[in-house]
């Protein structure tokens, strides 16, 4: 098996790529992060990049793997539960409806236009209420599908 693991230098990371350093089932590991494990492995590959948002320049590399570790994320560690919460679970949320097709808060025109622009390979875009202050959050798959973005009402 072939993996691809985010955040291997975290408190979690490092377990997982211990474990799958370990493990004979695992033949390669590919870790991409914006620091180095500082580890040598003849199973470990390393990528790191500075800007992990947009992962277009080493989509090549991704290709042919079976699994994927995602442990990239902040601590818990003396934050406070809403913070903690949005930039944890929220987000993850409304892109998690965004792929599955929910399109959230938009009017039957931009959701049928929306269902075509899946098969022809159009923009994609999805708006949805964050709790708490109602505030509309877009999200827009280029028609590419190269970035997919994240905008508030302020940047739209
Ligand atoms: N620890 C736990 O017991 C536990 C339990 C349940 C869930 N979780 C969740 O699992 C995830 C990882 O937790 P952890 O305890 O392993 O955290 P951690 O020790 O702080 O590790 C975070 C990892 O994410 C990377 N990272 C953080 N922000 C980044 C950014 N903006 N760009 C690129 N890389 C970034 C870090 O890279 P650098 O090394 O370069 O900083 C590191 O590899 C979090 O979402 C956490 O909430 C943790």
């Amino acid at each position: 098996m072939k993996v691809i693991l985010f955040g291997a230098t975290g408190m979690v990371g490092q377990g997982v790529l211990r474990e799958c350093l370990l493990d004979r089932r695992v033949e390669t590991v590919l870790a991409i992060g914006r620091s180095s494990t500082g580890q040598h492995h003849e199973k470990l590959r390393e990528i790191v990049r500075g800007d992990l948002l947009n992962l277009t320049p080493i989509e090549a590399d991704l290709r042919g793997f079976d699994a994927c570790f995602y442990c990239l994320g902040v601590s818990s560690v003396g934050m406070k539960e809403d913070l903690y919460r949005r930039l944890t679970y929220d987000l993850l949320e409304f892109l998690s409806r965004h792929v599955s097709g929910d399109w959230g808060d938009l009017c039957d025109d931009d959701r049928r236009e929306n269902d075509l622009s899946v098969m022809e390979g159009f923009r994609i875009l999805s708006a949805y209420r964050l709790p708490r202050t109602g505030v509309k959050l877009w999200i827009i798959t280029e028609a590419d599908r190269s970035a997919t973005t994240f905008l508030l009402p302020s940047e739209y």
